[in-house]
């Protein structure tokens, strides 16, 4: 028997890197796995691996009420929501773009508060139910050069502590957990990777600069280093946790060196 048997769970941003990892494992585990995404070029391998493919986006709020709609009515029950979709943009306190600020905070924080807010309902109709929002090392370390995604990933933090709070003090039986990964390899590095190279001449760095364009990689997690840890969330494994925070970052998040 899976871990997760016999839940029903949703992956956002699951077309492709965590999000997809997340989904292949729920589903190895025994969930149903709706995943959903604004593009996906994975679908015939998540269908083969029994996973839905739902087209959505994550700022859209009739989008989510669609999406929970179809999920209660051709499943009966939502247990899981791993609010995984995630964007990140280059920049440093006085270049920053406003709409690139924007962006991140309309995919990264106020997607995470749609997705909570339209998956409460029926789990608590259940008395049960896991969310799990996916954070970053970046809302504890001060990574300036993409400080708008630390701001992001801190409200995310931020906001899953409170939504435990809620779940607990009101006796709901839902858990609220935020997970913190490191560097994993996946694709939006190379999206981050493509920024700092256009980026890197007009932001202020110091002389012993953590970035620059031939500086030592770190080096990075896979994406099941992230999903195992969904899925002792997702599990019944996990049920005395809520409000709190994984960090998945082989150190990067407590040391200034560059492990090699
Ligand atoms: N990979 C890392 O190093 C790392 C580290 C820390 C945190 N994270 C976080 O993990 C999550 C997954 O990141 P990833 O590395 O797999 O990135 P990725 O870019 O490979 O995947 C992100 C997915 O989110 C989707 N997405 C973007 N905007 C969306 C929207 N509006 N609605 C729905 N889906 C949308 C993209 O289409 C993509 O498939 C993100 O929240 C990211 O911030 C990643």
């Amino acid at each position: 028997m899976g871990r997760v048997q016999g839940k029903v769970a949703i992956v956002t941003g699951a077309g492709r890197g965590l999000g997809f990892a997340d989904a292949m494992l729920l589903a190895r585990e025994g969930a149903t796995v709706i995943a959903t995404d604004i593009e996906c070029a994975s679908v015939p391998m998540l269908e083969a691996h029994g996973i839905r493919y739902v087209p959505h986006d994550v700022r859209d709020e009739s989008s989510w009420k669609e999406l929970v709609a179809r999920v209660l009515r051709d499943h009966g029950q939502l247990d899981v929501l791993v609010n995984n979709a995630g964007v990140v943009h280059v920049g440093d306190p006085v270049n920053f773009d406003i709409a690139e600020w924007r962006h991140m905070s309309e995919v990264n924080i106020e997607g995470v508060m749609l997705g909570c807010k339209h998956a409460l309902p029926p789990m608590i109709e259940r008395r049960s139910g896991s969310i799990i929002n996916i954070s970053s090392i970046s809302a504890h370390t001060g990574l300036y050069f993409y400080g708008g995604y630390c701001a992001s990933k801190g409200a995310v933090a931020s906001y899953s502590r409170a939504v435990a709070v809620y779940c607990a003090q009101n006796r709901l039986g839902i858990r609220c957990n935020s997970i913190h990964p490191g560097g994993i390899d996946t694709p939006i590095n190379s999206v981050l990777a493509a920024e700092f190279a256009e980026r890197l001449p007009t932001m202020r760095l110091p002389p012993q600069s953590p970035v620059s364009a031939d500086g030592p990689q770190m080096r990075m997690g896979e994406p099941d280093d992230i999903a195992w840890a969904v899925v002792y969330l997702a599990s019944e494994e996990s049920k005395f946790m809520s409000g709190s925070e994984i960090r998945i970052d082989n150190t990067a998040s407590v040391t200034a060196a560059v492990v090699g």
